[in-house]
């Protein structure tokens, strides 16, 4: 099966009250761990590469390894572009072989934002390509904003309708109150369903995508800081909010963060058990476990995708 595109996973995602699980991917192992897990319970998926993963994988290293994910799982998978600052790295991405990317114009003005998001899915929809774009932004990520300012930050149900119509994406990243990073809340984690509510009445039947979603999984964290870590304070969004999410007209939901807790939990308790190990495959196995253990987690009990490869 060649790679797909995330417009039947994301309609049968809507009408199924489930979400699609997009994990992002650098390396061989994270690519192993995530698949074998769909595998194990038969779940479609999306596997998203940013920028910093093809500058440190180089991007045909990543193509071919999602390649070989197919070859040995049998798996629908979209191979997504994670955060596209602009036209170019779209470009060379759809030219490459991916199947969907994300145009992140949230940090422009709305008609700038439109205006860049449209020159891309112009050109992806030419190639059969799918296009998520953003509106809104993430809570917590941009230095200069201050937290009393952080209202702003949501993404204004006003908005939608014009900026869907006008570009002509496929799917729309929104700001309802999470943040990329294992430290995304200082008191309650609080999610804006409401605005989720209003944007979905205002794009009946389209779907929406959820950033930020990792829930910086207690466990690991707690075993990083017993193995010599030191993440204090690391919180992330509760699974239940994300069940929530996936409920509603969110098909799409993007985790990284917990990613690389469990790597960094299953090396750092390798390294502690065994301080006299070198040999790679005796650390990197075992964090390949983790991942695996971790995405069986979340697409079986959070994401409700299991069984609907
Ligand atoms: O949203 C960002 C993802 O976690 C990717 O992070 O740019 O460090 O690869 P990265
Ligand atoms: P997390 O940092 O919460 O895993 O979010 C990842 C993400 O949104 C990638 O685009
Ligand atoms: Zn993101």
């Amino acid at each position: 099966m060649p790679l797909v595109t995330s417009t039947e996973m994301f309609k049968k995602a809507y009408e199924g009250g489930y979400a699609i699980g997009a994990f992002n991917v650098n390396n061989m192992e994270i690519i192993q761990g995530i698949t074998e897990a769909a595998k194990e319970v038969n779940a479609p998926l999306i596997l998203q590469v940013s920028a910093g993963a093809r500058k440190y994988a180089k991007p045909v290293y990543l193509t071919k390894l999602v390649e070989a994910a197919i070859l040995d799982t049998g798996l629908p998978i979209c191979l997504h572009l994670d955060h596209g600052e602009d036209f170019e790295i779209c470009k060379s991405c759809i030219d490459g072989g991916f199947t969907s990317v994300m145009i992140d114009g949230s940090k422009y003005p709305f008609k700038e934002n439109i205006r860049i998001t449209k020159e891309v899915v112009d050109y992806a929809h030419s190639k059969g390509v799918v296009v998520e774009g953003e509106l809104g932004r993430l809570a917590g990520v941009e230095d200069n904003i201050s937290v009393s300012a952080e209202d702003a930050l949501y993404t204004d149900p006003d908005e939608v309708e014009e900026f869907v119509k006008e570009t002509g994406v496929d799917s729309l990243a929104i700001a309802i109150g999470t943040s990329h990073g294992a430290y995304k809340f200082k008191g309650e984690a609080r999610l804006r369903f409401d605005i989720l509510e209003e944007i979905s009445k205002r794009l009946p039947g389209f779907p929406i995508v959820l950033h930020g979603a990792s829930s910086v999984m207690p466990d690991l964290v707690e075993k990083i800081n017993k193995y010599g870590g030191n993440m204090p304070g690391a919180k992330g969004v509760p699974e239940d909010m994300l069940r929530k999410a996936a409920s509603m007209a969110v098909c799409k939901i993007n985790i990284d963060s917990d990613l690389r807790l469990a790597m960094t939990a299953g090396i750092r308790e390798q390294f502690a058990l065994n301080p006299s190990e070198f040999d790679p495959r005796k650390y990197l196995g075992p964090a390949r476990s983790m991942i695996k253990d971790l995405v069986k987690h979340k697409l079986v009990n959070v994401l409700g995708c299991a069984g609907k490869a």
